[in-house]
C-alpha cells in the first residue's frame, strides 16, 4: 500500500475500552480508516486522536447498541462517512450482565439487556451492512463472542445464551453471504487480561487478603485453564487481523476459541 492509500473502511463496536479498542488500533495500524462506536464518547475521541496520529481517518459514533434507533442512526453516519463501502466489521461491544443469579432470580430486564447488547446489536449491524458488503462482492465480519457461548455455566444464563445465539447468527450469515465473497466468523475468547478484568482480580485479592498473583492463580484454577493464564487482548487482536487479512480469505462460519484450552470440545 502506498502512502496516503487506505486499506478501506473498518467499523468496530465496543471500541471505547478493552479488546475492541485494541482491535481498532490494530486495524488503523494495518492501514484502515476506522469508525469506532460505544457509549463513552470521550474515550472514543481519545482513540480517534491515536488513529489520526497513524495517518488514518477516524469516525466517532456515540450510541447505545441496545437502542435500535441510536444504532441505526450511527450506521447511517458510518455509510455517509465511508461513501457506502465497508471492508471490515468487528462486533466487539458486549456485556456479561449480572454474574451470579440463577434462573428464577434473574430479572427479565437484565436478560433482555444482555441479549440486546450481545446478540440483537450484531444482528442490527449485519442487517444494515451485510447487503452493502455483499453488493460490493467483498468484506470481512468478525463477531466477538465468548467461550461461554460454547458451553453452559451456572450464573451466566443470559451471557451464555446470547453468546451462543451469536454463533447461530454468525453461521447463518456466513452461509448467506459466502457466495458474494463476504466472510463471517466468530471468536470465542475466555478471560482476557483487560483493565476491567484486572480490576476484578485486584478486588478479589483485596477481599481475600491474598496477593494479586495468588488471586489470579485461584481464578485460573477455577476456570480450568490448562495453559495456566488468561489471554491478553493482543491474542484476540492477532486472530481478528488474521481473519481480515490474506490468511482469512477462505475461512467463514467458523468459531475460533482462544481460552488457553479451557474449552476443549
Ligand atoms: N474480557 C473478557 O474476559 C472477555 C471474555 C470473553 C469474551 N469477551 C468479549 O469480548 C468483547 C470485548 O469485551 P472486553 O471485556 O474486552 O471489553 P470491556 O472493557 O468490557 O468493554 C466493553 C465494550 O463494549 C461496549 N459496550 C458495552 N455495552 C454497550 C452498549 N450498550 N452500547 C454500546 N457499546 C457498549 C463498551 O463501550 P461503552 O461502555 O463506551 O458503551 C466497551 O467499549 C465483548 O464482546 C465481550 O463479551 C470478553
Amino acid at each position: 500500500m502506498r502512502a496516503g492509500e487506505t486499506a478501506g473502511a473498518a467499523f468496530v463496536t465496543g471500541a471505547s475500552a478493552g479488546t475492541g479498542r485494541e482491535i481498532a488500533l490494530a486495524l488503523a495500524a494495518a492501514g484502515h480508516d476506522v469508525a469506532v462506536l460505544g457509549r463513552r464518547v470521550d474515550a472514543l475521541e481519545e482513540l480517534a486522536v491515536e488513529i489520526a496520529a497513524m495517518g488514518r481517518r477516524a469516525l466517532v459514533l456515540g450510541a447505545d447498541v441496545r437502542e435500535a434507533d441510536q444504532l441505526e442512526a450511527a450506521l447511517d453516519r458510518l455509510l455517509d462517512w465511508s461513501d457506502g463501502r465497508i471492508e471490515v466489521v468487528v462486533n466487539a461491544a458486549g456485556t456479561t450482565g449480572p454474574l451470579s443469579p440463577p434462573i428464577g432470580q434473574y430479572s427479565l430486564a437484565d436478560f433482555d439487556s444482555t441479549v440486546a447488547t450481545n446478540l440483537r446489536a450484531p444482528f442490527i449491524v449485519m442487517s444494515r451492512l451485510l447487503p452493502v458488503m455483499r453488493g460490493a462482492g467483498r468484506g470481512r465480519i468478525v463477531n466477538i463472542g465468548g467461550n461461554h457461548g460454547m458451553r453452559g455455566r451456572a450464573g451466566r444464563s443470559s451471557y451464555s445464551a446470547s453468546k451462543w445465539g451469536l454463533r447461530g447468527l454468525t453461521r447463518s450469515a456466513a452461509l448467506e453471504a459466502g457466495p458474494d465473497g463476504v466472510t463471517v466468523n466468530y471468536i470465542a475468547p475466555g478471560p482476557i487480561a483487560i483493565p476491567r478484568m484486572k480490576a476484578n482480580w485486584k478486588a478479589q485479592a483485596e477481599a481475600g487478603g491474598i496477593s494479586e498473583d495468588e488471586a489470579l492463580r485461584a481464578y485460573v484454577a477455577n476456570m480450568g485453564i490448562p495453559l495456566g493464564k488468561p489471554s491478553e487482548a493482543e491474542d484476540i487482536v492477532a486472530m481478528v487481523m488474521y481473519l481480515v487479512g490474506p490468511g482469512g480469505r477462505n475461512i467463514t462460519g467458523q468459531e475460533l476459541v482462544i481460552d488457553g484450552g479451557a474449552t476443549v470440545l
